[in-house]
This record gives C-alpha cells, structure tokens and sequence, in this order.
C-alpha cells in the first residue's frame, strides 16, 4: 500500500449539486477556506454545467473570481463541453476535470449525449486546457453499477478510461456513483483499468449509499490506488443517479487512513469542523460517524 495518499475534497462540488437549500457564494468560500486550512491540498470547488440543470453550481463562476488561486491548492472545476470551458478559463480556472459514463444510459440523462459523443466533446475542451495550461482531470462514472441499466460491462470502464487517458487527463477518477459496489467488485475493477493505466494515474472515488465506500477503498489501496475522493459531511449526489447517498465522508476517510499509518497532510479536527459548519448551513447531521462521534 502507498505510504502517503492525496485526498481530493469534493464537497463543494459533488456535495452541493444535489442539496435542496441554496448554498451562497460566500458560504461556499468560507467552507473552501476552512478545506484549504485544514490541509487539503485539492478542493473540487464547483461546476460550469447547465444552470437549469444543476442550479446549486450556477455560481461557479463567482466562487473562482473570489478565490485566491495561488498558493499550492488545486481548485478544479467540473466542464462539460467548450461552453463550459470558455467560461472557467474566463474566471481564471487553472485545473478542470471532464466526466464521462461506462454507461450509455447515465451518459445519455447526465450529459445529454452518448460516451462516444462526450469523448468527442472532451476533445476541443482537453486542447483548449493545454493551451492555457490548465491541467485536466477525467470521471468515469458507473463503474460498479448504473441506475438505470441492470449491469455495466468491465471492459466499458476500462476503454472509457483508456481513452480519458489518451486525450490528456493526467488522472482517472473511477466513481461508483450510486455506491452499489462490495470490495472485491471493487478490486477487479481496479485490476482491470490498471492492466492499462498506470496505478499512479487512478483514484477512487465511493458513494457510500450501501455502507461499503470505506471496504471499498482500503480494496482499492491494497491495489496501490493512492488518490482518493471524499466530502466531508458526508456530503454528494447526482442529480441523475436517483437514490445515491453522499461520498464516503473525508472525516472518515482521513480516520481510517492514519490508523492504517497512511500519511494524507490533514488535520482531522479542522476537517470535523468544515463538515460540522456546512452540515449546519444545510440544516443537516453529518454523515460521518467520525464528526458524530468526536461532536457528541
Ligand atoms: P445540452 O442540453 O446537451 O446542451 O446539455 P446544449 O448545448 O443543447 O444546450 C442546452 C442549454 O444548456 C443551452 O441553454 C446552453 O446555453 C446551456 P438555453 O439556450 O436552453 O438557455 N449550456 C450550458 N450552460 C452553462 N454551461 C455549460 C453549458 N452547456 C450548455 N457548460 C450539458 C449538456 C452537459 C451542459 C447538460 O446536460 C448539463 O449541464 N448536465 C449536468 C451534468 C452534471 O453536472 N451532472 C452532475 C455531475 S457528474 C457526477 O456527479 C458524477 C461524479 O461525481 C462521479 C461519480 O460519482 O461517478 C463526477
Ligand atoms: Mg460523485
């Protein structure tokens, strides 16, 4: 297992875009903020996607203008398309990430296109990052299991990654995004993708709708997986995977790694606090055991 694993905070993208309560900018901020001191070091901060289909992330744009880009953290922003493109380079994005299906179906409902049509689509959007050297991150989502088709094929996942990778995504973030997986699931799809890709390009990335997000993950690491996604709160859902519960929370996730002696930089108590601050905007409990017990 690695020694040391990079954990990208996703909150304030995937743990918003489905929350029913109106998140404003300066919350977002403060939260981002509370992420960055907390020491994590990659912050997954909004999306340039359709307002009127993900209206929590309309304000994207606003969150990026405000944010001080510099110093070391990693800020990426989730695009779509070229539209979507122009408008974070014109707010200053430094780092995106382009998401793609190993479903056609949740392909179709979540971007409106068939994979085929989104590797094309990432095509224009990929050169664009590298000629303002934006760097360019790549989801496949549905890689244990689709809400709408009964199964996904293994090889789907694996040629879908392999061609995110060929276009210039320096990372593959495999997402099972309804959190149906069990941990040996979890591991041959690993074993799969990097019989392709180098393990050191691959992260995981677990809803924990089942409970099994945190197994999932350490079957994940004993692959070598050394780069992990997680919201603190608990916090995630997509607004096309009907019934998916949040991430795997950071707070457990951070728990769980330096019991293991696993090295993440981050300061759990300080991560307990950003959940409990944006649990409380939401008007929520956090998910994360770790937070509701270190909170009783
Ligand atoms: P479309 O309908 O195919 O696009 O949408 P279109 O080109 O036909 O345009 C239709 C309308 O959308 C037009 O506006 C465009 O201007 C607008 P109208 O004329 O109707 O007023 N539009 C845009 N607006 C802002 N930014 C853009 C943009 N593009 C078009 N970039 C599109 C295609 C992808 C935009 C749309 O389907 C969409 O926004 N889908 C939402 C996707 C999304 O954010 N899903 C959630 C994130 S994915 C996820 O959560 C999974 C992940 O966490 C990993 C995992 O868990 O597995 C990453
Ligand atoms: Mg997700």
């Amino acid at each position: 297992m690695a020694d040391s694993v990079r954990i990208v905070e996703v909150a304030p993208r995937d743990g918003l875009q489905n929350e029913a309560v109106a998140v404003s900018v300066a919350t977002k901020l403060d939260l981002i903020r509370q992420l960055r001191d907390a020491g994590l070091a990659a912050i997954e901060v909004g999306s340039f996607v359709s307002p009127k289909r993900v209206p929590q992330m309309a304000d994207t744009d606003e969150v990026v203008r405000q944010l001080n880009l510099d110093g070391g953290v990693r800020y990426p922003v989730l695009v779509p398309n070229e539209q979507g493109m122009v408008a974070a380079l014109a707010a200053g994005v430094r780092e995106i990430a382009v998401f793609a299906s190993a479903s056609e179906t949740f392909s179709q409902k979540n971007i409106n296109c068939s994979i085929e049509q989104s590797i094309d689509r990432f095509r224009p959007v990929v050169e664009m990052a590298k000629a303002n050297h934006v760097a360019v991150r790549g989801y496949v989502s549905c890689v244990l299991g689709c809400p709408y088709e009964v199964k996904v094929a293994m090889n789907a996942v694996v040629s879908v990654s392999r061609k995110l990778a060929e276009l210039g995504c320096y990372e593959i973030s495999l997402g099972d995004t309804i959190g149906i997986g069990t941990p040996w699931q979890a591991r041959d799809m690993v074993r799969a993708v990097a019989g392709e890709l180098d393990i050191a390009t691959l992260a995981a990335h677990f809803h924990d709708t089942r409970g099994q997000a945190l197994a999932n993950i350490l079957a994940c690491l004993e692959e070598g997986v050394s780069v992990v996604d997680s919201a603190v709160g608990g916090l995630g859902g997509c607004p096309y995977a009907p019934g998916a519960a949040g991430n795997v929370s950071t707070e457990d996730l951070a728990f769980m790694l330096d019991g293991l002696g696993i090295h993440t930089g981050v300061d759990l108590s300080r991560v307990v606090a950003a959940g409990q601050f944006i649990s409380a905007a939401l008007g929520k409990t956090s998910r994360s055991k770790v937070a509701q017990s270190m909170c009783a």
